[in-house]
């Protein structure tokens, strides 16, 4: 039932208790960092000590902003040399946000992510095939060592080529499956083309989604097509990455691991925290993590805590699905997006002019990022084979910098309807 009952299912006083402990060795770690050892607060709470959880609210928020100020190493806690791993996010300009584990950082990793797999009714005796990007994403590394921890036998299969997602599927008896709700649709048609039924053809019984919005007819949609029980799973890699916090058998929201995250949920305009159940940010602090302690982080996901204890007896608080962010940034194909980053490609070019949106739809059961450019006068008279060199090296650009190939559509200056007030970039058309 529990892959670690007595923390699991820790009444609230002793899980609060733990929780003033580890709060308290965070911050003694967190000073040793160029960032965190010159806050004042910070120091003061150091010096003073701690009494309970709620003093939380003294210390200062941590930012992106404040991440890529101090890039490369500002928020390193430890000594370089102890480092075993960075994540960090997409991005060829500007500073991306990099995230470093130590070995005990990456223990406990794997250590949540089993938990997590456990608490969504898989065990040793699963087939994993993990459908998802490796390399820098965290949903790939973060997925195999928990599978691993919990000793399934993993097939570390990747993000693309359905065909052979299906034939691994189907040569190794994959039981369990993780991959991005949005990419399933399209799984689920080269299934069909292939004359195939995941219902018959597969041993699939579970399928861990997550890393992107969804809704709750989507999940219903997923379990349907394949003949699986769908659980969610929410991390993100400022917090590790997956195994953040994740659905139990219930399906009732996302049990949140309180023994290695502090949580709050806070108003972004106010920063106070929300009302009991009220949507708001989430904010979390790290607990348990040596290379890279963060303090109060604004994820900028709005969520809110569910009433009521869950039927599971797990006491760790359920978090709603994300219904939105506090800023601007969107996921295509699991690729984090922020607008700024496709302005700051186009902008380097002497072609491009003003104004330019970007369009998320749906097509043939794929999402997709269409970019209408506008192109200057002078050069969308050009010849079509310089447009056509033009929109390689655009997509070209914008694939380096976010990871998902665009499609770029050059159009004439002045076509783009202009939007009243703030210019509105992004139009998601997605079929959910
Ligand atoms: N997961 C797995 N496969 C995906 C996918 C996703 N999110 N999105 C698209 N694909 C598949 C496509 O179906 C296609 O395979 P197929 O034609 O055999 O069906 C293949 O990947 C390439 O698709 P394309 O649309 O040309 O992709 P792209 O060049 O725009 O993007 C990806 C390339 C898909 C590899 C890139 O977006 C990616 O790595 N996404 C996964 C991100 C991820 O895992 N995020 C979670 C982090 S925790
Ligand atoms: P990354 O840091 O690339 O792993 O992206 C993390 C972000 O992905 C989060 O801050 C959320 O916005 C989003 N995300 C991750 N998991 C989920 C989920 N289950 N539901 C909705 N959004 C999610
Ligand atoms: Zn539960």
């Amino acid at each position: 039932m529990y892959w670690e009952k007595e923390i699991e299912t820790l009444e609230r006083k002793g899980l609060e208790k733990f929780q003033v402990e580890w709060l308290m060795k965070s911050l003694v770690q967190a000073v040793n960092s160029p960032f965190y050892g010159r806050d004042p607060e910070i120091q003061r709470i150091v010096k003073s000590g701690l009494n309970s959880v709620e003093q939380v609210h003294e210390l200062p928020f941590t930012t992106k902003e404040q991440l890529r100020n101090d890039f490369p190493w500002g928020f390193l806690s430890v000594d370089k040399k102890d480092v075993v791993r960075l994540h960090s996010s997409s991005g060829t300009t500007g500073n991306p946000t990099v995230v470093y584990h130590n070995r005990h950082d990456l223990g406990s990793w794997a250590n949540l992510m089993a938990r997590s797999l456990y608490a969504a009714g898989i065990r040793d005796t699963d087939v994993f095939q993990n459908i998802c990007g490796y390399g820098l994403f965290t949903g790939g590394l973060g997925f195999q060592y928990g599978v691993e921890r919990l000793g399934c036998l993993s097939i570390p299969a990747g993000a693309g080529n359905s065909l052979r997602q299906i034939k691994l599927m189907r040569d190794y008896g994959t039981t369990a499956a993780h991959a991005i709700p949005s990419y399933l649709g399209r799984l689920y048609e080269v299934f069909k083309e292939e004359g195939l039924d995941p219902h018959k053809d597969t041993n699939l019984h579970t399928l861990v989604i997550g890393a992107e919005p969804h809704t709750e007819e989507h999940r219903q949609r997923i379990e349907e097509m394949f003949g699986v029980k769908a659980y969610n799973s929410f991390g993100l890699s400022e917090m590790n990455g997956p195994g953040v916090a994740f659905e139990c058998l219930e399906q009732n929201g996302l049990h949140i691991w309180e023994d290695a995250f502090l949580v709050e949920i806070i108003n972004p305009i106010t920063l106070l925290p929300v009302q009991e159940g009220e949507i708001g940010e989430l904010v979390m602090t790290t607990l348990d993590r040596q290379a890279m302690p963060l303090i109060r982080y604004r994820t900028r996901d709005l969520t809110r805590f569910l009433p009521g204890t869950c039927k599971c007896g797990r006491t760790h608080r359920r978090l709603d699905r994300i219904a939105g962010r506090s800023d601007d940034m969107f996921i295509i194909k699991g690729c984090n997006v922020f607008p700024m980053q496709v302005e700051g490609v186009l902008l380097k070019l002497p072609e491009v002019g003003a104004d330019y949106r970007i369009i998320l739809a749906t097509i043939e059961d794929q999402d997709e990022m269409i970019i209408e450019v506008e192109v200057k006068k002078e050069w969308f008279r050009g010849d079509l084979a310089f447009l056509d060199k033009l929109q390689r090296h655009i997509t070209r650009l914008i694939r380096d910098e976010v990871l998902v190939r665009p499609l770029i559509k050059l159009v004439e200056p002045g076509s783009i309807p202009k939007s009243e007030g703030k210019a509105v970039r992004v139009f998601d058309q997605r079929i959910k």
